[in-house]
């Protein structure tokens, strides 16, 4: 018979998306009156339709599939040179940061990168992620092996969590003990946090010191307000040398169903062999996808690529509009019940601290049963988010100004 991954067994519970699924389904049979009010603030799925210029260029590159002297096959693995170039001009070069085309890597989203790259990384690499963290950093790197058994208190034996919390701003510093990989995210899903290049540098130093590598998310980095806050780590002098970039069109394409998005990985960058040798990232990273995969559709990637014309950089920037004003009427609504809120300025996520006494899945409870408003549970995301609760700014503006009437309502 054949063998599993017994790593997968360590899973310490569904991962949190299809759990909070589950509750609400729960609730919604248990109460089926009060289904129809249900209003979903919980996982961060966009909501507004993709914008114009994106959809023309979709439907022009399908019309390209239905004649034969446009017809395209095969992409190539990594990504068409035409997005691969106008992803390292826009996102990099035009703000000074130095990355070659064949730099960008083009996928089907960061979520899916996170994962992957530790296929390249060799087994038993100490990890370092943050606490509340993405659970994806985790949980694939419990499937690959790089953990022990599930904590009863939460996280796994041999995975080392650096805690964000209030009194640091959610902005974890560097690990004392030694660690070869770790993952950052900012703007930080779940707290909204941001970091600024005092930070990044302090981390960038500390990586290029013990040799580690950081896996930077900047899944989030078009949702910035703040002019002086890093877009990418490869600001930092030598990052290039440390780090790799996962970035999606997700949540400012309103990608989350098209599926798009790249990962960069600098041609400095090392890693080594059991015997000591280095060996550049970059080919590994290029040999996984061309043997892997056969890339992102020519539809997706016309119409991610027309994300960067100047009528895509505009609407994109009215759709991040429509959700930061989202995130600062949420950050209100909240602040009407008497809470502690932080995030939404800089990001998608409004981080808020639940009432003295009311652990994060009884608010979770709490907003279901009260109001009909999912959230998402900050226990959910490690040990460190219990006692808080996320808010997602993706919604309609009629669904977000009924959530504060109804928060105000709670009050
Ligand atoms: C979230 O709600 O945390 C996001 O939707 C996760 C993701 O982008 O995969």
């Amino acid at each position: 018979m054949v063998l599993v991954n017994e790593h997968y067994l360590k899973l310490a519970a569904g991962y949190l998306f299809p759990e909070i699924a589950r509750r609400v389904a729960e609730y919604e049979t248990s109460e089926p009156a009060a289904a129809d009010r249900i209003i979903r603030c919980g996982i961060g799925d966009v909501t507004e339709p993709i914008v114009p210029a994106v959809v023309e260029a979709m439907h022009a590159a399908i019309d390209d599939l239905a004649d034969r002297d446009t017809f395209r096959g095969y992409p190539p693995p990594t990504g068409y040179d035409f997005l691969r170039n106008s992803i390292a001009e826009h996102d990099y070069r035009a703000r000074g940061i130095r990355i070659d085309d064949d730099e960008v890597f083009v996928s089907d989203g960061s979520k899916g990168d996170c994962g992957s790259l530790l296929e390249i990384l060799g087994g038993g690499n100490r990890v370092a992620v943050s606490d509340p963290v993405y659970p994806v950093y985790v949980d694939t790197n419990v499937m690959a092996g790089n953990t022990k058994e599930a904590l009863e208190e939460g996280g796994y034996d041999g995975l080392v969590t650096m805690e964000a919390r209030e009194e640091n701003g959610f902005v974890p510093k560097p690990p004392a003990e030694p660690v070869d990989l770790v993952y950052l995210c900012f703007p930080n899903n779940p707290t909204g946090s941001t970091i600024d290049h005092a930070g990044l540098r302090e981390w960038v130093r500390w990586a290029l010191e013990h040799e580690a590598l950081v896996v930077y998310d900047a899944a989030y980095v078009n949702f910035i307000r703040d002019p002086e806050l890093p877009r990418s780590i490869f600001e930092i002098e030598g990052a290039d040398r440390c780090a790799i970039e996962t970035r999606s069109f997700s949540k400012n394409g309103g990608f989350t169903g098209v599926r798009c998005g790249y990962t960069v990985v600098p041609k400095k960058l090392e890693g080594r062999t059991r015997d000591g040798r280095r060996v550049p990232l970059h080919g590994l990273w290029n040999r996984r996808w061309c043997t892997r995969s056969n890339g992102v559709s020519w539809p997706v990637q016309r119409g991610a690529h027309a994300l960067y014309s100047p009528e895509g950089i505009e609407q994109t920037s009215m759709l991040i509009d429509h959700y930061m004003t989202n995130a600062a009427m949420l950050r209100g609504g909240c602040e009407s019940m008497g809470l502690r809120v932080f995030g939404g300025t800089d990001a998608p996520y409004v981080w808020v601290r639940c009432p003295e006494g009311v652990d994060s899945w009884a608010m979770f409870d709490r907003l279901l049963r009260k109001a009909q408003i999912v959230t998402t549970p900050g226990a959910g995301f490690g040990r460190c988010g219990e006692g808080y609760f996320r808010i997602s700014a993706f919604n309609s503006r009629a669904n977000v100004e009924e959530v504060v009437n109804r928060m105000r309502a709670m009050v």
